[in-house]
């Protein structure tokens, strides 16, 4: 068959590549994919959002399924407009896809259905908040309503730092419609980590555990980022941990979406920190996460499109995950995530049976890849024990020294060794 994955980024080349060692798979094709994705599959010269044309395409190429990598398109309702069409289309409808696209939604479901998370309120006001945020104190966390590229969020240390993202959301206009409205909600203290799930309905089929890095520099220094690194499984978390994180938030999620008449269809995506009190929700993803795919995907043993066919179909896809760990680390364009230059020449990189070379800002000039975003790539390994597949993963990087415009983390998966 063929397959047709929406985006451009590390998530769906990973996506891609896992796509490609299913035998059912014949051809994939990418719109618009990036220099990496050429190596697997065709790349289409259409945008994420132009659902249309994307149709179009998926018509007259017998595309049997469409995976919706980013976010945008899934909040436009790209979905609708691919089932409207009478094409097979994995990810959420515009209406289910609000989990994500709106923190007002997704906390009020939260608070309506008792899945554990901060306690919170919703403003438009800017007085109203910051009378709320005096009341409160600090720490604080203040967060646009809608999407606003992964920087809505201000975990503010002070009181006069809230009232300042309290001024620049409401006040200013900081993010547009995105912050016309935000949310101000408690402070949580623990261990971060993700959990994605294959999800149709009711029925919610968690993967592995995964650990992002958002911070750009070592010690989780510096501003927030897309994800720097990751890895998977979690070592910390007991498997009764994970198993509670399930029942107390994935499922309910998903049963609550259905109660509201707007059941969740696609990948669910809970960012999650463990406290005292077990794991509460920090945000809720209607996609695979970036980085957390690129760890997570490469430990999955089914043949991934055929997970999605079991699931559309409301069977078991019956998941096995290999033993064992994947750590994955970023490589970004020096300056990111602030501005940065492109076309900075990249060494050459080869994957190997326990070494995944992922683009993401990548494009090919003459011979070579050449930068062309903030994150250019990730290297994955995968090995027995998670200090093995990071040292060989860090053994790679090495042939970045030699070569300008680039950085990456060097502790990703270090605390995680040490618990
Ligand atoms: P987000 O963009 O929603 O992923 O949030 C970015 C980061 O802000 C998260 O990865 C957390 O580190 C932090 N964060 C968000 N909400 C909270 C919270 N309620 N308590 C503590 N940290 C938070
Ligand atoms: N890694 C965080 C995200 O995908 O949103």
């Amino acid at each position: 068959m063929n397959v047709l994955v929406i985006g451009r980024g590390g998530r769906e080349h990973s996506i891609i590549q896992k796509l490609c060692q299913s035998p059912q798979v014949e051809k994939v094709y990418a719109a618009p994919g990036n220099g990496g994705i050429e190596e697997q599959a065709e790349r289409i010269d259409i945008k994420e959002t132009d659902s249309s044309q994307l149709i179009h395409f998926a018509k007259e190429n017998q595309v049997a399924w469409t995976i919706v990598g980013p976010e945008n398109p899934l909040i436009d309702g790209i979905v609708d407009d691919f089932q409207a069409a009478g094409l097979k289309v994995f990810g959420p409808v515009k209406q289910a896809a609000l989990i994500e696209g709106s923190k007002h939604f997704a906390k009020s479901l939260m608070e309506k259905y008792e899945i554990p998370t901060a306690a919170y309120e919703v403003f438009t006001e800017a007085a109203d908040a910051k009378k709320y945020v005096h009341e409160k104190g600090a720490p604080i966390v203040i967060k646009a309503d809608g999407l606003a590229a992964g920087k809505g969020v201000v975990v503010a240390e002070t009181v006069a730092a809230a009232d300042q993202a309290i001024e620049d959301m409401l006040i200013h206009g900081q993010f547009g419609n995105a912050s016309r409205e935000i949310v101000i909600e408690d402070f949580l203290e623990g261990e971060e980590f993700s959990l994605m799930a294959f999800v149709n309905g009711s029925q919610v089929h968690a993967m592995i555990p995964s650990q992002d890095h958002k911070r750009a520099f070592n010690g989780d220094e510096g501003p927030n980022t897309g994800g720097m690194g990751a890895y998977a499984p979690v070592p910390f978390l007991s498997e009764e941990e994970v198993n509670k994180a399930v029942t107390t938030i994935l499922e309910p999620a998903a049963k609550a979406m259905v109660e509201e008449g707007s059941p969740f269809t696609g990948i669910l995506y809970a960012g999650l920190i463990q406290t005292s009190e077990g794991a509460k929700v920090i945000e809720f993803n209607a996609r695979f996460g970036d980085p957390e795919t690129q760890v997570v995907l490469p430990l999955l043993k089914n043949d991934l499109i055929q997970v999605i066919a079991d699931v559309m179909e409301g069977n078991d896809p019956q998941l096995e995950w290999r033993d064992g760990y994947c750590g994955g680390v970023v490589v970004a364009s020096s300056g990111y995530p602030g501005s940065y230059d492109k076309g900075a020449i990249l060494p050459e990189l080869t994957s190997t049976n326990d070494t995944q070379v992922v683009h993401a800002g990548t494009k090919r000039s003459g011979g070579a890849y050449v930068s062309d975003g903030g994150r250019v790539l990730l290297v994955s390994g995968r090995a027995e024990a998670l200090g093995k597949a990071l040292d060989m993963v860090y053994s790679k990087l090495v042939a970045f020294e030699r070569y300008d415009g680039f950085f990456y983390r060097h502790d990703i998966g270090k605390s995680a060794l040490h618990k």
